[in-house]
Order: C-alpha cells, then sequence, then structure tokens
C-alpha cells in the first residue's frame, strides 16, 4: 500500500472526531468520557484519555454503511499490508490472546501438533483451551550461557518425522535474549510435510521495518504469526495483532477470525485498539530510520558497558551458535558471568541503588529492553551507571558460588493431554512424594528455562532430583503453585 496511506491514523482519527464533536454519550462505559469517573482517576489520566475511551458498535468508527470501510476494518487492513500479511486482526488480550486463538484455530483440523518445548505460558494455555495434543521439539541450549535458544530445522524434520498426524508446528523467534531462528528454512521443513508454520514474534514485531534487522517470520513464508505489538513498537500494554500469512490457505482465514472473537472481549478497549493504528504508522512511515537509531545507539551502550570489567554484551557474535541464525540487537543482554555474582544480584543491586526495574534477569544475564526509536545511549546512561555501582558493591562482598549447570534429564511420558490435565481432578502432594503421579502444572527450572514438566506428563525420579537440585543451588523454579517447592500439584488418583 503507499506510503502515502500508510501515513494515516483513520481508527485514531475517528475516535479523536467522535470525542471532539461531544456527542450524546447514551452508551458504554459509564463514566461517560469523563465525568463520572473518581476525580483521582480524572487527573491521573486527564479527561482526553476517558472522552477517547470509545466503545465498539458506534457509526463512524467500526460500523458504517459499507462495514468493511469503517475506519477500524480499514486499520486493521493498513495493518495487514504494513507486516506483509494477508490478513491481521488487533489483539486487545495481548500476545497471549492471540497464541489461545491460534491454538483453537489449529485445532479445527486435528488434535496433534508440535510445539517448541519453552513456548510462552499462554501457548500452553492454548493447548489447555483448544484440547490439542502436543509432542515438543526441544531449542537448543547454549551451554556457556545457560539460556535457551531456537528450534534449529534438523531438529524440527525430526519431531513432525515422529509426529505424522500433527496439523502444525509452533515455534517461537525472536526469544527473549534476541536469538532469531532460521524461519526461512523452518518453513520449508513444515511445508514439505504439509503443515503450516505458526511463528510467535511476540519479541519481533519491529524487524520487518528495518533492512538492518534480521528478516521478520511472514517474509520468511511463515503461515501465522504471532506479534505482541505493545513489547517493542510502541502500542500500548496489552495490544497485539494475529497476522495470517500470504501462503497457501494451510490455516483457514475464517477460522482463525472465529478464533479472534472467540477469545475477545465483546467490549475492546479502543485506546489500545487505536494505539495498534498509530503504532503501525510509525513503523511504517518512520520505522527504517527510528530502527537505525536505536541500534546505532545500542552499538554505543554496549560498549559503555564492556567497559566495566567483568560485563560482556551479547550481540551478533552469538550467530552461529547452534540454535541462533540471526540477532536481533534490540534487546540488551548483559552477561554477568565475570563479576562473580549471578544475575538475580546484579539486578536487585541496580534496583536497590538506582530504582533500575530490568525486563528479565537470570543466572548468568540480565536483560534490558528497548523500544522503537529509543535514544538507547541517552536512557541507557542510567543504566550504565547502575550497572557500574552494582559492579563495585559486588567488588566489596564475598564471591557468590554459580551453580553449575547439569544437563536435564529427559522428559517424562505424556500420559494426558493439557487439556484432560487441567480439567481432571487435582490435589497437591509432598514434592518428595510425586514420583510416577501425573502432573498437572509446569515446571521450569531456570537456568536454562526449558520446562522439565509440563501438565499430563509422568513426573519421574530423575526429573524431581533435578528440580530438587537446581533449587538447592539457587535456581529458579517457574510455573510452580508452590514456590518453596514442597509440595506440587498433580492429577488426582
Ligand atoms: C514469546 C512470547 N509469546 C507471547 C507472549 C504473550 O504476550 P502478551 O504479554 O502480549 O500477552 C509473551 C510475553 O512475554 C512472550 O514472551
Amino acid at each position: 500500500m503507499a506510503r502515502m496511506e500508510q501515513d494515516s491514523t483513520p481508527y485514531l482519527d475517528a475516535l479523536v472526531e467522535y470525542a471532539d464533536r461531544d456527542p450524546g454519550r447514551f452508551h458504554v462505559p459509564g463514566h461517560k468520557g469523563g465525568p463520572g469517573a473518581d476525580p483521582a482517576l480524572r487527573a491521573a489520566l486527564g479527561d482526553r484519555a476517558l472522552q477517547l475511551d470509545i466503545p465498539a458498535g458506534i457509526s463512524g468508527i467500526d460500523v458504517a454503511p459499507d462495514p468493511a470501510n469503517a475506519p477500524f476494518q480499514l486499520a486493521q487492513r493498513l495493518t495487514a499490508d504494513a507486516w506483509g500479511a494477508k490478513r491481521s486482526w488487533f489483539l486487545v488480550n495481548g500476545g497471549s490472546g492471540g497464541n489461545h486463538a491460534i491454538c483453537l484455530a489449529l485445532a479445527h483440523t486435528g488434535e496433534r501438533v508440535v510445539v517448541q518445548r519453552n513456548v510462552h505460558s499462554s501457548i500452553v494455555d492454548g493447548l489447555v483451551l483448544s484440547g490439542l495434543r502436543p509432542r515438543f521439539v526441544s531449542p537448543e541450549v547454549d551451554p556457556e550461557l545457560g539460556v535457551a535458544h531456537c528450534v534449529t530445522p534438523e531438529a524440527l524434520a525430526e519431531t513432525l518425522d515422529a509426529e505424522p498426524h500433527t496439523v502444525a508446528a509452533m515455534i517461537v523467534s525472536p526469544t527473549y535474549f534476541g536469538a532469531v531462528a532460521d524461519v526461512a528454512a523452518l518453513v520449508e521443513v513444515a511445508h514439505a510435510r504439509g503443515v503450516p508454520l505458526v511463528v510467535d514474534e511476540a519479541w519481533g514485531s519491529h524487524l520487518h521495518f528495518s533492512s538492518a534487522l534480521p528478516t521478520a517470520a511472514l517474509e520468511c513464508g511463515a503461515d501465522v504469526v504471532l506479534s505482541s505489538i505493545h513489547k517493542i513498537v510502541g502500542s500500548i500494554t496489552q495490544s497485539a495483532i494475529v497476522h495470517l500469512g500470504h501462503g497457501e490457505d494451510r490455516v483457514d482465514e475464517r477460522v482463525l477470525d472465529r478464533a479472534v472473537t472467540l477469545v475477545e472481549s465483546t467490549s475492546p478497549n479502543g485506546l489500545l485498539t487505536a494505539s495498534l493504528d498509530a503504532a503501525r504508522r510509525q513503523a511504517a512511515v518512520h520505522g527504517e530510520e527510528l530502527l537505525a537509531e536505536t541500534v546505532a545507539s545500542l552499538a554505543e551502550l554496549r560498549e559503555r558497558i564492556r567497559m566495566i570489567g567483568g560485563l560482556d554484551v551479547l550481540d551478533e557474535r552469538i550467530v552461529g551458535r547452534s540454535g541462533v541464525h540471526a540477532y536481533d540487537p534490540l534487546r540488551l543482554v548483559v552477561d554477568v558471568r565475570g563479576v562473580g555474582a549471578t544475575g538475580h544480584r546484579v539486578a536487585r543491586l541496580m534496583w536497590e541503588s538506582d530504582d533500575i526495574n530490568l525486563e528479565l534477569f537470570s543466572e548468568n544475564v540480565v536483560v534490558a529492553v528497548f523500544g522503537i526509536g529509543e535514544h538507547a545511549a541517552e536512557t541507557g546512561g542510567r543504566l550504565v551507571s547502575a550497572l557500574e555501582r552494582a559492579c563495585v558493591r559486588i567488588g566489596e562482598e564475598e564471591e557468590e558460588p554459580l551453580p553449575p549447570f547439569a544437563e536435564p534429564p529427559p522428559w517424562g511420558p505424556t500420559e494426558l493431554s493439557p487439556r484432560e490435565a487441567f480439567l481432571a481432578s487435582q490435589e497437591v502432594v509432598a514434592f518428595d512424594e510425586a514420583e510416577g503421579r501425573i502432573a498437572a502444572e509446569s515446571l521450569a527450572a531456570y537456568p536454562p528455562g526449558v520446562p522439565n514438566v509440563l501438565p499430563g506428563e509422568r513426573l519421574t525420579r530423575p526429573t524431581l532430583d533435578y528440580i530438587a537440585d537446581s533449587v538447592a543451588h539457587g535456581g529458579l523454579v517457574r510455573g510452580a503453585s508452590d514456590r518453596t517447592l514442597k509440595t506440587v500439584r498433580v492429577v488426582a488418583q
């Protein structure tokens, strides 16, 4: 679509036009554009935000004589064109809602699916909602950094060949740490076996808009792509997009459309969807220059951090490691192994001394996220100072023993689908006595955070010992309802 069309925000404009003409608001929400809201909220948000909080079903916004040309639909079409999708849907329950919808749509064609083992929890929840039966494919784990990278085409081919009746393959790229998968090769592997490739590109919605960044999943031929726009591209938290690719119709557009509405509120928040319209315009019209600015200033910031004794920063040097086809520099992943403390300790000190709040920290790294158009060299100044201060304090302390990284044992056998395990009656048993029971929850020891147990799998002695050992050495376990890990939730016998 022409740049001029991309340089417009039809849906946002329609909301503004409605608010400006001061219409009779005899509809929800009850705050009526401000007057009915608590004064504290009015003061905090300003009345303008409340005036723009306009529901669905309003003529001239999402209702029009020709429904396909209502500003809301037009904005979604501009979005599809901007990202190179056949069709795009605005989502108001984050990327999570998109993953739920995708799983529900896939379940229409069968019940088996191949899934990257360390997918986001929203895909595991999508499996629960849809009843899909997963066969997992392992990501590559970086033995040095203790983080999971991407799935390789070879691993996907092997898993798909072992699961001939699968309806799709679901993978994640980029990772939290910036590793990008060889999506084109993964597409080839999936398509050669007659299944669509779904890419959770929650962390990569910006890739399409810069020639300096790795190729985006849709351009590589992915069939369905989940894009969590709020993470990096500047829309409001909880707004996201699901895209359908241009390829053969391996996923039915109408089924996906229905699945999106099934998981969506009947009262989608206009501020969220208008922020998607605006984020799309910014990315489509100014993305190249804004991202160039962010990438260049992040390179500068990386150099400054490397000057601090004991610290290193991940960058494209990791490309070529198993499971790393390309690198997305918009995450700043600081390798703290050289300072004699864990990422948890470094993050804690940065917060205590400088009120620095990071996106993520684990054993060996701390991760800061930067957004499109952020002048990272300037905004990152306080990050560098805080890292310096944390390193000085650590130098004065006794060295923290870093936990040894042991190979996890194989996953236990799958006895129930995630949905069956979720719906079964459950009980809580002592962790030490859980061997042989079927898990009703996920357990993922960090590092590297690849789930050791998912709902429906039988708990084996080696897995329980591995998790207990990881915790004893200061590791974390995600997914457990009992954070102390004294107990675990299992399917009742
Ligand atoms: C890989 C991945 N997919 C999906 C999601 C869910 O996105 P959202 O937070 O927008 O619901 C996340 C969130 O962190 C994620 O990391």
